[in-house]
């Protein structure tokens, strides 16, 4: 129904066009694995069953027109071409922009393929629930679909995440390849332990009696506005936290050693087991905080040349960076993903809960991505009987995810519409239904074209 209304509504935008396809995307919760892909550590999300969803038709001459049903995002026309110029910053069609110029490079398609595409979904916008990379990955496949190319035939899921991963980086956020890897290869009723470069994805199963429910914290962190400068401080701060950590593992182990990413301590030459990354964490980072010039020294270069090669114009904080507590982090929660894979599998909801728990506190004071209204949520969430509560996502606002028997749900979504929802409200641009408010979420297929 949802379908053939939205190719109704396709052919009234476009009356000079022919008649759609269509395709979707869905969104997806992160369980477990914050901050983490970004350095090549494990995720642990799933997909949703709410979606991105596009009809779409081929046209000639390289013009793409994008709308949506939604009015508050305008009506746009690009050409396709081999360096397609950016919008500003924050706006929705470089997600798009971003897709189409990221497959014409991998492909190396001409340009001279051009699309009319009507958007519409039911993802919560700004929740951390990425509704963004579901845009990228639906814009995606509309556009292999209209230069005749097909998933699976002309280029793999896997090859495409890793690529979409990379294009994204278009719309200005650092991002790591979780997003587009869930959506991608995401399975019903499963989870997805993603492990990257290469990427590889193992899909395992949910709970049995227990259900994620998704609760949207009323603050809305729009990952295109300012939630994106505060997003990069993450990856940005871990570039310099990387060459910190491989300076210091040269030192140990030998120059010859090489870190490219943070997850090549456990993964890449030195295989070091947890102990061993503690010690050289300890070692690199003796205070919690660090500042240029403690980097400086030991990199043995200067502070412009850390700022070309890692950190770019990110604002020294005063009094040093958080190095000690962000590396912290990583290895904590990449030992939480790490379990968290085994637990569900031993369909232990509690032991996994607990993780969740720590998680949660875990983003909150070592790597500082929460804030007062998400951290008021989770404790409310727990009250209200769930095993495990934690935001989701990036952080800085959006959705808590919790684990809550799957009997208990009616009972814990009253809970927080009394405890919770009745005190805070949604700005009115955002205004969100309760139905978009608290989401019982189940994982829905990848991405597909029909
Ligand atoms: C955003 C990014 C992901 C990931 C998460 C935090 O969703 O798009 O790549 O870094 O934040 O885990």
């Amino acid at each position: 129904m949802y379908i053939d209304q939205l190719k109704k509504a396709f052919s009234q935008a476009y009356p000079d066009s022919g008649t759609p396809s269509v395709c979707r995307a869905p969104g997806r919760v992160n369980l477990l694995g914050e901050h983490l892909d970004y350095n090549g550590l494990p995720v642990l999300p799933s997909t949703i069953d709410r979606e991105i969803v596009i009809a779409f038709c081929p046209r000639k001459g390289g013009i793409i027109r994008l709308r949506d049903v939604d009015t508050r995002y305008p009506d746009v026309e690009f050409a396709n071409t081999p360096d397609i110029p950016p919008s500003p910053a924050g706006s929705w069609e470089n997600y798009c922009k971003a897709a189409v110029q990221g497959l014409n490079r991998h492909c190396e398609l001409d340009c001279s393929v051009g699309m009319d595409l009507l958007v519409a979904g039911t993802i919560p916008p700004a929740a951390g629930l990425s509704s963004s990379s579901a845009l990228v990955v639906a814009s995606a496949l509309a556009y292999l679909a209209s230069a005749g190319l097909t998933l699976g035939g002309n280029i793999s899921r896997i090859e495409l995440a890793a690529l979409l991963a990379e294009a994204e980086h278009y719309v200005g956020t650092q991002g790591g390849g979780m997003d587009q890897a869930v959506i991608l290869l995401g399975e019903a009723n499963k989870a997805c332990k993603i492990d990257f470069n290469p990427l590889r994805i193992e899909t395992v199963p949910i709970f049995r009696d227990y259900s994620f429910v998704v609760c949207h914290s009323l603050v809305f962190a729009d990952k295109t506005g300012s939630a994106r400068v505060r997003y990069n401080e993450g990856p940005l701060s871990c570039r310099l936290l990387r060459a910190m950590v491989e300076r210091q593992a040269q030192r140990t182990f030998g120059d010859e050693i090489q870190i490219t990413r943070l997850a090549d301590l456990w993964f890449g030459p030195l295989c070091l087991l947890n102990s061993e990354v503690e010690a050289l964490f300890r070692e690199t980072f003796p205070r919690p905080t660090t500042t240029l010039d403690d980097a400086a020294r030991l990199l043995g270069v200067s502070i412009d040349t850390i700022r070309e090669r890692w950190i770019g114009d990110l604002p020294e904080p005063s009094g040093g960076f958080p190095l000690q507590a962000r590396a912290r982090h990583q290895l904590s929660e990449f030992q939480r993903v790490e379990s968290g894979r085994d637990l569900l599998i031993e369909d232990d909801p509690v032991g996994f809960g607990a993780l969740m728990n720590a998680s949660h506190t875990s983003c909150a004071t070592d790597y500082r991505v929460s804030c007062p209204e998400l951290d008021r949520l989770v404790k409310t969430s727990r009250e209200a009987g769930s095993v495990g509560s934690r935001l989701t996502g990036a952080g800085f606002g959006g959705c808590t995810v919790n684990l809550v028997a799957t009997t208990q749900v009616p009972d814990f979504c009253d809970w927080l519409k009394r405890e919770y929802y009745a005190e805070f409200s949604a700005p009115p641009t955002f205004a969100l239904t309760p139905a978009d408010q608290q989401l019982l979420v189940v994982p829905s297929e990848g991405a597909s074209h029909f």
